[in-house]
């Protein structure tokens, strides 16, 4: 399934940077170098269309969002109602928080404009005069960052009224959460930015139809919106040429965990693991990989034996996971699986909300479990036990928190139940903690 491009697997054609492509230059944050590499060129191409053939050509690029679900861009933006005579807003949805992820914060860090730029674009295509970034609340030096990008786009004219003469008017408000993950869950997210206590809403009605005070509401992720500028400026058959038919394009993918060279490494979609190992120096020297997360510990893990699974939506589907955030965590021998499935669980028991039985309870009851077994205090009927509660979790939660707590627990028993085992047979962890450099 991979486009023609892919089977060319020489560095330089995988790793052809557009949003991390001069993140190392100096001051790399400002307007002025922003502007030295195409920034808001691809602005001046988007107010020459009208708001529809906009969206047309979002949508025809192919562009499907980077926060997880990847679900199509300009579909998304199509879905606001015209003529409504409501206000209409773009939230950007920059919590990320799913564990391995790290691609949204070090784009706005290094590259904040591109999300301005994309943001004035989205804006313009769906009508709407007042946008928001919600960031993740912990990272104050980008908060700060992006503080001044936006003051920057004002005085250059790039926000305000009439924008470039075209008549938009645009403000961008920087709004910080206070660090809850399930603040990343769109309308909990949305509720919290009312300045309510965030928790997930009933979907639907989708925020596009109810959505920030109840009004027509696109909620896109920083690399969704970073993304749009590139594709109007070198244009969607450009974009289109990246990636797979279905998952084209370019991508940010976090790889971490027991590699050689931890990081954001930018590349098509449909690229494998093995293929982002071999480029990065591959596993630290002297170990092998023995599990890995492709989207973040909210997906299915996978073994050595998915190397060669193409990272993109179908890719990953077929196999038995999920794309998710494109979070590439990667464990070697050293890692107790049942160790490392214990503290993403504790992660998630932490994070859940509260608003229902099967999360907020399960959740719980797994961690139990999980550390009982951990420290050699586990009984064989335990591992039913864990399945049977992550089995009714799982379809059965309100939000996608509930799914994703499941997951782990599913996907290690399903690998690795021989390890849950020795365990309980041996009565504690066979694994020395002082190698496994993750959870030291
Ligand atoms: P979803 O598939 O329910 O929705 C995706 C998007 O499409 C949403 O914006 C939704 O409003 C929109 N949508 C779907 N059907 C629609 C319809 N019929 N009409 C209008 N709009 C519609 O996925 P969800 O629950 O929003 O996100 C789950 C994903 O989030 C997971 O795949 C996970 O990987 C990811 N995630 C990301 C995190 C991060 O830090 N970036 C943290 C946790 C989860
Ligand atoms: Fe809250 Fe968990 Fe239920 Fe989501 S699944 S609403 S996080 S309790």
């Amino acid at each position: 399934t991979l486009a023609p491009e892919l089977k060319d697997t020489s560095p330089e054609k995988l790793l052809a940077p557009v949003l991390s492509a001069f993140w190392d230059e100096d001051r790399s944050w400002t307007l002025d170098v922003y502007k030295r590499h195409e920034g808001y060129e691809g602005l001046r191409k988007a107010l020459a269309m009208s708001p529809d053939d906009l969206i047309a050509y979002v949508k025809d690029s192919g562009l499907r969002g980077r926060g997880g679900a990847g679900f199509p861009t300009g579909m998304k933006w199509q879905f606001i109602p015209q003529g409504d005579g409501k206000p209409h807003y773009l939230v950007v949805n920059a919590d990320e928080s799913e564990p391995g992820t790290c691609k949204d914060i070090p784009l706005l860090f290094a590259n904040p404009h591109s999300l301005i730029e994309g943001m004035i674009i989205a804006c313009y295509a769906i009508r709407s005069s007042h946008a928001f970034i919600y960031l993740r609340g912990e990272v104050v030096p980008v908060l700060r960052r992006l503080h001044a990008a936006v003051s920057e786009a004002y005085a250059a004219g790039y926000l305000g009224t009439n924008i470039l003469g075209s008549g938009l008017d645009l403000d961008i408000t920087v709004h910080a959460g206070a660090g809850a993950y399930i603040c990343g869950e769109e309308t909990a997210l949305l509720d919290s930015l009312e300045g309510r206590r965030g928790q997930p809403r009933l979907r639907p009605p989708f925020p596009a139809v109810a959505g920030l005070y109840a009004c027509p509401t696109v909620v896109n992720n920083v690399e969704s919106i970073a993304s749009v500028p590139a594709i109007l400026h070198r244009g969607k058959e450009w974009f289109r040429s990246m990636g797979s038919e279905k998952s084209p394009g370019f991508t940010l993918y976090s790889l971490s965990g027991h590699v050689a060279s931890p990081g954001q490494y930018e590349a098509p979609l449909g690229i494998t693991l093995r293929q982002l190992l071999e480029m990065s120096g591959g596993m630290r020297p002297g170990h092998r990989l023995k599990f890995w997360t492709p989207g973040g510990s909210s997906t299915p893990m996978f073994t050595d034996e998915h190397l060669d699974v193409p990272l993109d939506y179908e890719g990953v589907g077929a196999a038995g996971s999920m794309l998710g955030t494109k979070a590439l965590q990667c464990f070697d021998e050293t890692t107790c699986v049942v160790r490392a499935v214990t503290r993403w669980t504790e992660f998630y028991a932490h994070e859940s909300c509260g608003k229902c039985t099967p999360c907020r309870e399960g959740t719980y009851w797994l961690v139990q479990l999980l550390r009982d077994i951990e420290a050699g205090k586990g009984v064989m009927s335990d591992l039913d036990k864990l399945n049977d509660i992550a089995d009714n979790i799982n379809g059965k939660s309100f939000c996608a928190l509930g799914d994703g707590a499941a997951s782990p627990i599913f996907s290690s028993l399903k690998y690795f139940r021989e390890e849950y085992e020795q365990h309980i047979t041996g009565r504690g962890c066979p694994f020395d903690p002082a190698k496994s450099t993750v959870w030291a």
